[in-house]
């Protein structure tokens, strides 16, 4: 996919709190090697280098983009190690002490099957740690699928519509807990306020156009009216959904799912 990591790291705050989050409730005091699955930018590779410097970090993407991002965040850091490749054909050469991803697994299909797979390539003493958007239900979401499934867009955009493809929490919590010695799943909605855009962008338009938009907009690469006639359906509803506040920000609550599920030693 078109990953843009400019306007992924326009709200590189919201982006990464999750992930801080995340990596706060992982109980490892020293593991000895660490892969971030679609590791995007690098910049939660670097924290989790920052977190243990002696371990050894690689950093998986499918997208040379965003890699090429990543290697920059990641110079100077002798001991990450960034590789291009395809999540859904990934295991490693040995069990690994953490495995962790942020906002990436969800664009994997079958999680019923993804998740036992990823936790079995955790070592023994080891742990998952995975955050992913759980906003689906959201109008943010729903207006993709409604616009993209519509008679005008179908024919373009109907085949890159998915199913919500994160589960419930009790849904992970039943998936991996016959694997791993201890399984903590939780949601957090965060309330993001966004400021206005100095273009007169709805924020909220900015920030899936990073994500889960990237996908619908790469259809319509090299046809520039058509973007723009896609992104003016989506942005009228939009700005229905999330009007903005008196002080000219916009609210945006975005609901996140996070695992931390440790191996039996
Ligand atoms: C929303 S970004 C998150 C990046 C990073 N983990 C972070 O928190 O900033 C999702 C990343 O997953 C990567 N990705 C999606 N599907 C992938 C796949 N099948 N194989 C490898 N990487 C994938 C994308 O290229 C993108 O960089």
């Amino acid at each position: 996919m078109s990953w843009d990591p400019q306007q992924y790291l326009e709200f590189e705050d919201h982006r990464l709190r999750p992930a801080i989050d995340l990596l706060a409730r992982v109980p490892l005091a020293a593991p000895r090697t660490v892969v971030d699955l679609g590791c995007g930018t690098g910049y939660v590779t670097r924290l989790l280098a920052k977190r243990w410097p002696d371990a050894g970090i690689v950093g998986i993407d499918n997208s040379e983009p965003m890699l090429a991002k990543a290697r920059a965040a990641c110079a100077g850091l002798p001991r990450v190690a960034l590789e291009l490749r395809d999540l859904a054909a990934w295991t490693p050469a040995a069990p690994v002490d953490l495995v962790f991803s942020n906002a990436a697994l969800h664009w994997l299909p079958d999680h019923a099957s993804l998740l036992p797979r990823v936790a079995g390539a955790v070592a023994a003493g080891g742990a998952l740690a995975v955050q992913m958007p759980g906003n689906f239900g959201a109008p943010s979401h729903t207006a993709v699928a409604d616009i993209a499934s519509s008679e005008r867009w179908r024919v373009r955009l109907g085949s890159a519509v998915r199913e919500a493809p994160v589960a419930s929490p009790e849904q992970y919590l039943r998936w991996l807990a016959p694997h791993c010695a201890s399984v903590d799943v939780w949601e957090t909605s965060y309330l993001q306020r966004l400021s206005a855009r100095e273009d007169g962008e709805h924020p909220v338009v900015s920030f899936v156009s990073g994500t889960w938009l990237v996908p619908f907009l790469e259809r319509l690469e090299g046809d520039a009216g058509a973007r723009t006639a896609f992104l003016g359906d989506y942005r009228e509803r939009i700005a229905r959904a999330y009007p903005a506040e008196r002080d000219g920000s916009t609210l945006f609550p975005f609901r996140r799912v996070f695992i931390v599920a440790t191996m039996r030693s």
